[in-house]
């Protein structure tokens, strides 16, 4: 087992300020020539991870899957995809990103696993009475003959959230479950046998050096007995497969689990949820160690909702002494270049709105702006890949080509996620934009677009006032100045169109949302700036419309 060496005299665990990287596997880097990412891909680009000044990398599922939902099938918790590699070069890889000083978070999936788990095929091969159904919610139907879901819960990926078997002797039988995909069957969290597998799935992941899991629909473990129907108007706050109370005693057990291993290992929980108030009670000091915190990801680019949400982020947290955590884009959203160019820049996971028109140069500009803002505030912040080249969503994907599960189930009403999962662009002259090795047998699993050339890797990398150089010199200065700071901040009195709020002693982040400069005050002292300052009439400098800027404290 390794586990990289603490920082000299941490004040905190690290996890409550890491910038944590999040690498999609299949869209990171491709080290086999087959035009999908792997992990050999990733062990290439470890030193691109270190120089970029990450503290961590979340993978997302790289377990054994029929990818019916791109890995979030799991059918084999304790093994990797072929797809991706095998099991000794994930151990590898956990032991090199360790000497690099990167932590490793692996992504963990118990709400659901594949129908080609043993478990699912046990229980549909072993008809009526088979005791591997209890894992599963297998319910009769209703109606005469069966004939209609045993109730009338909508799968979060449209359509009925139940599916009807056929027994092994050709009858129609009972349904199972599923929020998601047909192919993800929800597990039965009431049944102590799941509860012992996932206890043990941790342990073989913590065992190998994983410093941590990102919880997968962390929400959604627990169901209300009885699987009531949710009616025609339901209360989002209080549905009966989501956020139901039993669900906390599960990562009670899981935290005691993570306790026991060295090195501050973590439970990240994926918790989307009305109301920040549920979403807090994930982090008591006995459950989940962070959040995402998805209310920041869905405001829109405006001053007061962005300010609000930061209130509110702290409100939650504080109670129960969780680190704020801050995200803009992830492989289930639209990426916020595009969502901050268009005329409604908030996000709506129920309506992605992906054909509105949307201004590329703006929203990468309010994008660099965003990340000085979210860079500065205190907590945990996370980059999903490809933040940091300022890459837009990629909208125009062929229909033959998409493959997310969405884009079928909703009969193409819902375009998918795909346009947010294109492979990354590493070398601006390179086939393929040196996603795969110049060999590669195969292009990359989706097209990337001509023009990503300019935003590539290399590209970007000798150029100062890149995206990605901004990233790097924010991480750094990120390391250097906030490390160990109080994790609060102080709001300065500024223009209604500014946010403007000190690091006490270390930084102040002044962000222009409005249409007029903003001035800055004579003789600020101007450490980064997410683009060019201009001059004001009497000669001072301006922060323009949709900039940032870190000054050194006054
Ligand atoms: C959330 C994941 O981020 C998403 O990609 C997946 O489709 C669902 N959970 C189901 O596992």
């Amino acid at each position: 087992m390794t586990t990289p060496a603490q920082p000299a005299a941490s004040p905190a665990p690290w996890w409550r300020t890491a910038a944590i990287y999040q690498i999609y596997v299949r869209s990171f880097a491709d080290g086999n020539g087959d035009g999908v990412g792997d992990i050999r891909g990733i062990s290439e680009r470890l030193p691109y991870l270190r120089d970029l000044g990450v503290d961590a990398v979340w993978l997302t599922p790289w377990y054994v899957s029929p990818m019916a939902d791109a890995g979030y099938d799991v059918a084999d918790y304790r093994d990797i995809d072929p797809l991706f590699g095998d099991l000794a070069e994930a151990e590898a890889l956990l032991a090199a990103a360790h000497a690099q000083g990167l932590r490793v978070v692996v992504d963990l999936v118990p709400n659901h696993c594949s129908d080609q788990h043993p478990w699912f095929r046990e229980a549909l091969a072993g008809g009526p009475g088979a005791a591997a159904r209890e894992l599963f919610w297998f319910l009769p139907g209703r109606g005469p003959e069966g004939e209609l879901p045993p109730n009338d819960w909508v799968s979060y990926f449209g359509g009925p959230a139940w599916s009807r078997i056929t027994e092994p002797d050709g009858s129609p039988g009972p349904w199972y479950l599923h929020m998601f995909a047909p192919e993800q069957p929800d597990l039965n969290w009431e049944h102590p046998r799941v509860r012992a597998e996932f206890e043990d799935i941790l342990r073989f992941w913590l065992d190998r050096g994983a410093d941590g899991f990102r919880v997968d629909v962390a929400h959604g473990l627990a169901k209300k007995p009885g699987l009531p129907d949710v009616g025609p108007e339901p209360d989002v706050t209080d549905l009966p497969y989501q956020d139901v109370a039993g669900v906390h005693q599960i990562y009670r057990d899981w935290r005691r689990i993570v306790a026991g291993y060295p090195g501050e290992r973590v439970l990240v929980g994926e918790v989307w949820l009305p109301s920040p108030a549920q979403y807090a009670r994930y982090l008591r000091p006995d459950e989940l160690h962070s959040a995402f915190n998805f209310d920041f990801l869905c405001a829109p680019w405006e001053p007061a909702a962005l300010r609000r949400v930061i209130d509110e982020t702290f409100a939650a947290h504080e109670p129960v002494g969780a680190p704020p955590t801050w995200v803009l884009s992830n492989h289930d959203t639209i990426r916020h270049v595009t969502r901050y160019g268009r005329a409604d820049t908030s996000f709506d996971m129920g309506d992605k709105r992906l054909g509105d028109p949307s201004d590329e140069r703006l929203g990468r500009r309010r994008a660099r702006a965003a990340a000085l803002l979210t860079l500065a505030l205190p907590g945990g912040v996370y980059v999903y890949q490809g933040d940091e080249l300022g890459l837009p969503e990629v909208r125009d994907l062929p229909d033959e080509v998409l493959q997310d599960p969405t884009f079928v189930r909703s009969g193409g009403a819902d375009r998918g996620r795909d346009g947010c999962r294109v492979p990354l662009p590493w070398a601006a002259d390179a086939p393929a934009f040196g996603f795969s090795p110049p060999d590669a047998r195969a292009t990359p699993w989706l097209p990337q677009p001509a023009g990503w050339g300019a935003l590539a890797v290399d590209a970007q990398r000798a150029d100062p006032d890149s995206t990605l150089s901004l990233y790097r010199s924010a991480l750094a200065l990120r390391r250097e100045r906030l490390r160990g700071l109080p994790e609060t901040l102080r709001w300065v009195a500024s223009a209604p169109d500014v946010l403007c709020f000190d690091r006490v002693g270390a930084l102040r982040c002044l962000v222009n949302l409005g249409e007029a400069p903003a001035p800055l005050p004579a003789g600020a002292e101007v450490l980064l700036a997410s683009g060019p300052l201009t001059t004001t009439a009497d000669g001072g400098r301006a922060v323009p419309p949709d900039t940032a800027v870190w000054l050194a404290p006054a």
